[in-house]
């Protein structure tokens, strides 16, 4: 809508401009004897360059029509640099909310597309490492400026956290390197050693070790950039990349019922949650263990990022957009197609085929859906997995990130067992 409302205004303000202009150029026509006194509305671009073409006389003519003239070559300059502008994204998520697949919907973008997965892995190694625990403060810092300077295509501050450290920016170490078409393409793969790096593939071809220097002039080849993390924690500590002048940031957080993230993980990681897998079973759940506050305290950081991108905050503005697991399942290619509207980027025919190859989405007449019933069953089945007292659990200490983003509560098993009753409320968050 906003975007609409702004196109019509723009619209509005140039037909007044031009007809202002026309008027005065008609008054100037007649001192100059000038006979073409335009009929039809110009371009501003075409308007400039007739100005520029008369500058000299025109200048004489005073101050308000010199403002005017130079409103217009604004006008123009900032419409063009638009058009040109790269863009920046950052898909923000947590493990398990389905960013891996979402971040795919930007990796497959084509040739214009520099995509970067999970960089952030080896900061939070190495932080971690040193420490022995994350110091959240240090790794909020360090996670910001590797960030900013990756949108830059800047790999100086990364190379400093990889290990082993990279020799003359060549590493074989780079944390999932086969994930990023980019670095993954001819221009980026270096020659293939036999015996050396036997089993170093790389997508659809197998290169050598991964030259930094490659890659960031690759990098800088491309307009757009996107950076997939699980790892930041709020939102606010980035707010120095929204404002640096050099980037075009915007920011898509992807979020999932912490009910399902939990059942999920409790599969996924079954050492890291055995706990859970207890309680699951056995007795009591006592409400402030360790692992009950870490919960607590994800969902809380959740929550926060998404208050404040959703406050809109002038660093924000039409920079955020929040995204919920559940309907990029049930409806890929309608989120997709947002998500993309969102970020100025171009949606590829590339990246549709993708969609429709790898979900359940298919054709329908004035638009590509999915076929929601399915769909719908798939992204609530964690419900038969996850007892109810589990479910109560996350209730109590997740609440208010639940009421949120529109995940209803369960208040009995036969309730949390019962498919005629959906769990996800029909939400819009984010109005453009
Ligand atoms: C137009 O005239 C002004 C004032 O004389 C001058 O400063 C400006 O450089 C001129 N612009 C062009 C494009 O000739
Ligand atoms: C965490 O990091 C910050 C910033 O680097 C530092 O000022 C602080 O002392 C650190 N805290 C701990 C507990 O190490
Ligand atoms: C890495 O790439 C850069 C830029 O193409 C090149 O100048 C440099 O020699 C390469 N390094 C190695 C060790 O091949
Ligand atoms: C639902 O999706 C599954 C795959 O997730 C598929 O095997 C099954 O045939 C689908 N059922 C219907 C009714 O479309």
């Amino acid at each position: 809508m906003r975007i609409k409302y702004t196109i019509l205004v723009v619209f509005f303000v140039t037909l007044v401009i031009i007809e202002k202009e026309n008027k005065i150029l008609s008054r100037v026509s007649d001192k100059l004897i000038v006979k073409q006194t335009p009929q039809t509305p110009l371009q501003p671009s075409a308007f400039v360059n007739i100005l520029l073409k008369y500058n000299a006389t025109f200048t004489s003519l005073g101050k308000d029509f010199m403002l005017m003239k130079r409103r217009l070559e604004d006008h123009t300059v900032v419409r063009d640099r638009t058009r040109r502008t790269k863009k920046h994204i950052l898909l923000l998520a947590t493990t398990r909310t389905g960013s891996s697949f979402v971040g795919e919907f930007f990796n497959q973008q084509g040739e214009n597309m520099f995509y970067l997965f999970e960089p952030l892995w080896h900061v939070e190694k190495m932080l971690t490492l040193d420490t022995g625990g994350t110091n959240a403060t240090a790794a909020a810092k360090a996670y910001r400026e590797v960030l900013q300077q990756l949108f830059l295509c800047d790999f100086s501050l990364l190379e400093s956290f990889i290990e082993p450290l990279p020799v003359d920016h060549i590493t074989t170490a780079l944390f999932r390197r086969e994930s990023s078409s980019s670095l993954c393409e001819e221009s980026v793969c270096s020659p293939f050693i036999k015996g050396v790096f036997e089993r170093y593939h790389c997508r659809t071809r197998r290169c050598g070790p991964l030259n930094l220097t490659m890659a960031s002039k690759s990098c800088q080849q491309k307009d757009h950039k996107v950076i997939k993390s699980v790892r930041v924690r709020q939102l606010e500590n980035l707010r120095s990349l929204a404002e640096d002048p050099r980037l075009d940031m915007k920011f898509i957080q992807l979020v999932r019922d912490p009910r399902a993230v939990l059942a999920s993980r409790m599969i996924a990681f079954a050492n890291k949650y055995k706990n859970w897998k207890e309680w699951a079973t056995g007795g009591r759940i006592p409400i402030d263990d360790d692992e009950v506050r870490k919960l607590k305290g994800n969902c809380d950081n959740i929550r926060l990022s998404a208050e404040v991108g959703l406050k809109q905050p002038p660093w924000l503005r039409g920079r955020y957009m929040l995204v919920r697991y559940e309907d990029i399942a049930r409806f890929p290619m309608r989120k997709a197609t947002e998500m993309y509207k969102f970020s100025g980027i171009p949606f590829t025919s590339q990246v549709k085929s993708w969609i429709l190859r790898n979900t359940h989405a298919s054709k329908e007449a004035g638009g590509v859906y999915s076929t929601q019933k399915n769909s719908s069953e798939q992204v609530e089945k964690w419900r038969f997995n996850l007892p109810f007292k589990i479910a109560q659990v996350v209730q109590r200490v997740c609440g208010p990130t639940l009421k949120l983003f529109g995940y209803k509560f369960v208040s009995s098993e036969k309730m949390l067992k019962d498919k005629s009753i959906s769990l996800i409320e029909d939400r819009r968050f984010n109005i453009f």
